[in-house]
């Protein structure tokens, strides 16, 4: 396990979100968002996703895998993917790499891939990393999106073990609704709008998101495939002892547990000091409730997400033993 968060810190009541049409209670009382890490300009999400790499080869002891996988709505370029030259930073010299664009289900999606590949016998270990630098696709005159999204990356290594192994991934499921694609898009700068280069057509280069509407889904698909997960490995709900959503919104998160029945106690959140870190935020809150050795090893673990695309998907797993590098 490894993460990385940039250095700079923006509170809500620091610029530029100080100088939107918000307030400090407002972001706190309707995001659960006290305060997040922002990028510098140079600092890319390959950069972070190299550091959160790094940490996680070094925790679990290794110094080559069989594949990476960086899952990022933000990559350096639009092509190639950030993922090869992650892995050549990390000196994986020519390790299979690719990225994967799943928007904040990114990490849910990376897992599942990195699983498939050492459950069919193509790897033996995989890396996988969560990277984001959604500062730099934020409009920051967006009062609906700046004071939600963040920056930070998180990497875990999957390696191949026995399902009585703390950390085993146990079940894993993925939906997709693209119908919805409209809740959160960047329209322009991709093959359907290439050109929007001057004044307001600029700014659709951002990402823009329909938040009510997102909401509302995010709980309803939140919810279904958490059920749907624990049903696959028969697991009561009262079992769960560990739960992680996608830090999208404290609201969200809180809904999300309260209609599936998982008591407060067993939440884990860090949205108050991170914000909504897209694909990264899973493993973020994973790295910090390692260091606060808040869950034990072996403990029945649910994680869910839910990103634009529409896109979601819920893991259960248990708890891994982990030694942190840093
Ligand atoms: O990461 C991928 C998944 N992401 C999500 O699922 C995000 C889901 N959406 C959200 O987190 C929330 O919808 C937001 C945080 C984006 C917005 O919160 P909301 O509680 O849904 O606000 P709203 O858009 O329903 O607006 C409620 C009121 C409106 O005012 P009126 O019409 O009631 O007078 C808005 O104009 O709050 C106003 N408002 C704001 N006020 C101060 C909306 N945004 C803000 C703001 N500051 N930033």
């Amino acid at each position: 396990m490894g993460a990385e968060l940039p250095e700079r810190v923006v509170r809500n009541t620091d610029e530029p979100i100080s100088l939107l049409d918000t307030t400090d209670e407002w972001i706190r009382s309707r995001t659960g968002i006290e305060r997040r890490r922002w990028v510098r300009p140079g600092e890319s999400t390959g950069d972070l996703a190299v550091r959160a790499g790094r940490r996680a080869l070094d925790s679990a002891g290794v110094a080559d895998v069989d594949l990476v996988v960086v899952s990022t709505t933000t990559p350096d370029h639009h092509s190639p993917g950030t993922a090869p030259w992650v892995a050549a930073q990390l000196g994986l010299g020519t390790v299979p790499a690719f990225d994967i664009a799943a928007a904040c289900s990114g990490f849910v999606y990376a897992v599942a891939a990195g699983d498939a590949w050492i459950r069919s016998g193509l790897a033996k270990r995989v890396l996988v990393i969560g990277a984001e630098t959604l500062s730099t696709i934020t409009d920051v005159s967006d009062r609906g999106t700046a004071v939600v999204f963040a920056d930070g990356a998180g990497a875990i290594v999957l390696r191949r073990g026995e399902t009585g192994e703390a950390g085993a991934v146990l079940s894993v499921r993925l939906g997709s609704d693209g119908t919805q694609k409209d809740l959160a898009v960047i329209a322009a700068g991709g093959a359907r709008w290439p050109d929007a280069q001057q004044g307001a057509e600029r700014g659709e280069r951002c990402l823009r998101m329909q938040g009510p509407q997102m909401f509302a889904h995010a709980v309803r698909r939140m919810t279904e495939v958490s059920r749907g997960v624990l049903e696959h490995v028969s697991w009561p709900v009262g079992a769960v002892e560990a739960f992680i959503g996608h830090q999208a919104n404290q609201r969200i998160l809180d809904k999300v547990a309260e209609l599936v029945g998982i008591p407060p106690e067993h939440c884990l959140s860090n949205i108050r000091s991170v914000g909504n870190t897209s694909s990264a935020s899973i493993p973020l809150v994973m790295d910090e409730a390692v260091r606060d050795k808040a869950v034990d090893p072996g403990a029945r673990t649910l994680l869910t997400a839910f990103g634009g695309g529409a896109v979601w998907g819920a893991i259960a797993m248990t708890w891994p033993d982990i030694r942190l590098s840093i």
